[in-house]
């Protein structure tokens, strides 16, 4: 088994599949990137293509080419072997690993059964009005499949009771957000079923068709599976067209995205009526740094593209806006006016930084010089946040020219505020990393050389077999073992292997975040196993004080006093 899991991550080059993902840059040796597992707009993450691993020198984020396909794509190793195997067309059928069992999925199945009674409800006579409405709406048979929309009908308990049949109990049903304890929560709505980003359903939305009601949706509320500020309606689908045309198109409700699947937009996530969230935003990062806010042509809407522009455009992401007018949704426009015409707004989209100079004007009166100083210096902010500079001259032309305005006011304006940006950036910058002592940094370079080298292993366990803390000692156990085993050690091969002894896998993390890959000197072992020594008598000498201390005895006294020497005289 391990000779496939192996086979498949050589023929997965760490950089082609690491580029496929984000893009990389060659400086020197090494590739680098913005790294997608934290908030960042700098190039944080290297590449090696000699030991096929990666490092994130920020958050620490490390591992080979099955560690960067689980942790983007959110799946357990299984699943990235089995898609780098797939996209190095290499068979697994005799490879049988079994998935990590997760403490929810009996909830994740909970609503899976739930999710086939509501589809199956659409589909029997009793869905015929339900079904009636959704074709009005032109959500035809095809959609409502691919959306997987189902019906909660107008039975008080048909859910729970079906539930109850496989041992879940009322109490849990209403944990999870599909029971008041007693009863069904969902009664005579529409269903929309909710996916979390590894394709989980996780939650519904439950709409109104024949009744009034004062809540258009329910939505499930927060469990301990569904988060709504960490998923975004869609998230999972989109994922391959997203990554296919390079660009996320925002929307703001579920309907707008099945909508836009109906005219062969398939690379739409929703918000669900929130404003975006630092999650939400990490995981769009994921499938591409293109996005286009295509929000409600209300005022609702255009401010919430305001704010939403913003905080993506600080994540690092390039904004474009398309704006609908006459308070239309995306859904609601292309009912009116086509696919076609939707296509152009698309095409036509303009940059974020044109939409919010746009924005800033609404609801201010221009012909008070008041409100046109606020307006030109809110410009002139926005203008300092535009990365290119032709683009900044010629805002500030423009500028200068509609208030009839000296350019040269503006231009030193913009340069004031770019260097109290500048240094406020500076001031926000460093992320420190925690001190380490010389024991903790021997112990790092003592395993990372153990990796490289067998004749330090050899030296470790001949001269030390000893490390401070436990995660370490087992680590390097481990790496001993693997060399009886295997004869050599290919670190990248080596990481497969710690799956799921978290605390080893930790331990290995926190030691290639530490060391610089290339430059560690092979050689100096000798120097770290003497600092680990010393740390051994170190600990002898406190626990021997500490006794000297507390000994009544005067002739133990003189024993202990005598050990004391002998410590100090062998470091
Ligand atoms: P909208 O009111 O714009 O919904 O709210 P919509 O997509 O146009 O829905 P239809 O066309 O009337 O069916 C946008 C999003 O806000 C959330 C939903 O997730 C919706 O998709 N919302 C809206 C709620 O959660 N509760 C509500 O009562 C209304
Ligand atoms: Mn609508």
């Amino acid at each position: 088994m391990d000779g496939k899991i192996n086979e498949v991550r050589s023929a997965n080059d760490i950089v082609d599949v690491i580029s496929s993902y984000i893009p990389l840059e060659k400086k020197g040796k090494n590739f680098f990137g913005v790294c997608p597992f934290h908030d960042d707009s700098n190039p944080s993450m290297s590449v090696s293509k000699d030991k096929q691993i990666y490092k994130c020198f920020s958050c620490g984020a490390s591992g080979n080419v099955f560690n960067f396909v689980m942790d983007y794509e959110h799946v357990d190793f299984k699943e990235a072997l089995s898609i780098l195997a797939k996209k190095a067309g290499i068979t697994l059928n005799n490879v049988n690993l079994k998935s990590k069992e997760n403490k929810y999925d009996k909830y994740y199945k909970m609503y899976e059964i739930t999710l086939k009674l509501y589809q199956n409800n659409l589909n029997s006579n009793l869905g015929s009005s339900a079904k009636e409405y959704l074709h009005k709406r032109g959500i035809t048979d095809e959609l409502i499949k691919k959306f997987k929309i189902g019906l909660a009908t107008t039975s008080k308990d048909n859910l729970t009771k079906i539930l109850n049949s496989k041992d879940y109990t009322n109490k849990e049903i209403e944990l999870y957000g599909l029971g008041t304890g007693t009863n069904d929560l969902y009664i005579n709505r529409i269903m929309f079923p909710l996916f979390d980003v590894s394709n989980n359903i996780v939650g519904f939305s439950g709409r109104i068709y024949n009744t009034n009601s004062s809540s258009k949706y329910i939505n499930t509320k927060e469990t301990p599976i569904f988060k709504k500020g960490e998923l975004l309606y869609n998230y999972y689908n989109a994922k391959d067209s997203v990554r296919l045309l390079k660009k996320i198109i925002l929307v703001e409700g579920f309907m707008d995205v099945i909508r836009l699947s109906s005219i062969g937009i398939t690379n739409a996530v929703a918000l669900m009526g929130t404003s975006l969230t630092k999650e939400q935003i990490n995981l769009l990062k994921r499938l591409s740094l293109n996005i286009c806010l295509c929000l409600d042509g209300d005022n609702a809407g255009r401010k919430a593209m305001s704010v939403n522009g913003a905080l993506l455009e600080e994540a690092g992401f390039n904004v474009t806006v398309v704006e609908l007018t006459d308070n239309l949704d995306p859904d609601e426009y292309i009912l009116k006016n086509g696919k076609e015409n939707y296509i152009t707004l698309l095409n036509n989209a303009i940059s974020y930084s044109d939409y919010k100079i746009n924005y800033l004007k609404e609801g201010k009166n221009l012909l008070s010089v008041e409100e046109q100083t606020t307006y030109i210096n809110n410009v002139i902010d926005e203008i300092s946040k535009e990365k290119d500079v032709i683009k900044q001259e010629l805002l500030l032309n423009k500028l200068s020219k509609e208030f009839n305005l000296d350019i040269e006011i503006l231009k030193n304006k913009l340069q004031n505020k770019e260097k109290c940006s500048k240094i406020e950036t500076l001031n926000k910058q460093p992320i420190k990393k925690q001190k380490l002592d010389r024991y903790q940094k021997a112990t790092y370079l003592i395993l990372y050389t153990m990796l490289n080298s067998y004749n330090a292993v050899i030296k470790y366990e001949k001269e030390l077999n000893f490390l401070p803390t436990r995660p370490a000692r087992y680590l390097a156990n481990e790496i001993i073992y693997y060399y009886k085993k295997n004869q050599n050690l290919v670190l990248a091969d080596f990481i497969s292997t710690l799956q799921d002894k978290e605390e080893m896998d930790t331990m290995l993390k926190e030691v290639l975040n530490y060391v610089e890959l290339d430059e560690v000197n092979l050689d100096a072992i000798d120097e770290y196993i003497s600092v680990i020594k010393g740390y051994n008598s170190n600990q002898a000498m406190k626990r021997l004080m500490e006794q000297l201390r507390n000994e009544p005895d005067p002739v133990k006294k003189a024993l202990i006093a005598e050990q004391i020497k002998r410590v100090k005289i062998g470091s």
